[in-house]
């Protein structure tokens, strides 16, 4: 099956050309953001369906009817994606708004918004290995070869929607700039999903109690999202996604790297990873020994 592997480079980053184009990646560096807005933003497989669904169950007191019966994309569409400004414009109230762009290229959008933004990270090597089979399914990502070169392109940053470094350390370095923004890993959520929702539902000042936090727990976890087809990613057509080559909601695991890495890939990525973030000064869950 041909891929559709086409690039849309913006701001020397990559982007699937199938989903981006010149004139969505600028509609979302110009979006006027209003304050009811919840906003999103991870890099790609760290976590991005799974928040989705917890913002829609909070928003909805655990209520999963929208979980349902809106694909995850009509109910918090993708800012850059082509279909964008005709899904955002059509949004009556407050709007659950997704990003994958770096920060300096929505800096100036976001500049004295009252937006709440939720930044998630994940262990970048879970990343890395998440990323590497979601390429091998998603035609409208390059081929990944072996998970070798896959990685190696993944540490210099020429994967598509750009270097994972740049990303994390990007964003979060806003804490001070951003009018209310809540850093959670996907580490966090995994190993406290109650703890993580009730920080979740908080922020979004839709506190969560008894059976609505039960309700939404339940919804958003691996089992009901792997087999909600809302969010699967299964009524992508087989020639946007081969589900021949594997499935989105895939492990759903914390440190199944472990599973993929070589000891020397493990030594590459610690060197690299050593450097690159020299000059961040948050700790992540995943630094810990
Ligand atoms: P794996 O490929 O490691 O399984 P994104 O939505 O940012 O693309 O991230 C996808 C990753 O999140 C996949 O990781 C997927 O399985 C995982 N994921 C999605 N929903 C999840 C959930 N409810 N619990 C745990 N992991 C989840």
């Amino acid at each position: 099956m041909a891929r559709l592997d086409v690039t849309e480079t913006f701001h020397h980053i990559s982007f699937p050309g199938h989903i981006h184009t010149q004139d969505s990646l600028n509609y979302a560096r110009h979006f006027k953001f209003q304050d009811r807005d919840t906003v999103i933003a991870t890099y790609p497989k760290s976590g991005t369906t799974w928040m989705q669904e917890i913002v829609t169950l909070v928003k909805n007191r655990g209520d999963p009817q929208l979980s349902k019966t809106v694909p995850n994309w009509a109910r918090a569409p993708w800012l850059e994606q082509y279909y964008s400004a005709k899904v955002l414009g059509a949004t009556q109230g407050p709007r659950i708004i997704t990003t994958h762009l770096p920060y300096n290229l929505l800096a100036s959008a976001l500049q004295g918004s009252k937006a709440k933004v939720i930044y998630v990270t994940r262990n970048p090597k879970d990343v890395v290995v998440s990323y590497y089979h979601f390429h091998k399914m998603a035609k409208f990502l390059p081929e990944p070869n072996s998970f070798d070169e896959f990685l190696d392109s993944f540490l210099e940053g020429s994967v598509s929607y750009g270097s994972w470094f740049d990303h994390v350390k990007g964003w979060t370095r806003q804490a001070e700039v951003l009018a209310n923004v809540l850093y959670i890993s996907y580490e966090e959520m995994w190993l406290d999903l109650r703890g993580s929702m009730e920080k979740i539902s908080t922020f979004l000042q839709c506190p969560l109690v008894g059976e609505e936090l039960t309700s939404s727990m339940r919804h958003c976890s691996f089992s009901s999202m792997r087999d909600n087809a809302m969010v699967n990613y299964t009524l992508v057509p087989q020639e946007i996604m081969d589900h021949s080559k594997g499935k989105f909601m895939r492990k759903g695991k914390i440190g199944d790297w472990r599973n993929t890495f070589t000891e020397d890939q493990i030594c590459l990525f610690d060197t690299v990873y050593s450097y690159q973030m020299q000059d961040c000064p948050q700790t992540f869950l995943w630094e810990c020994p």
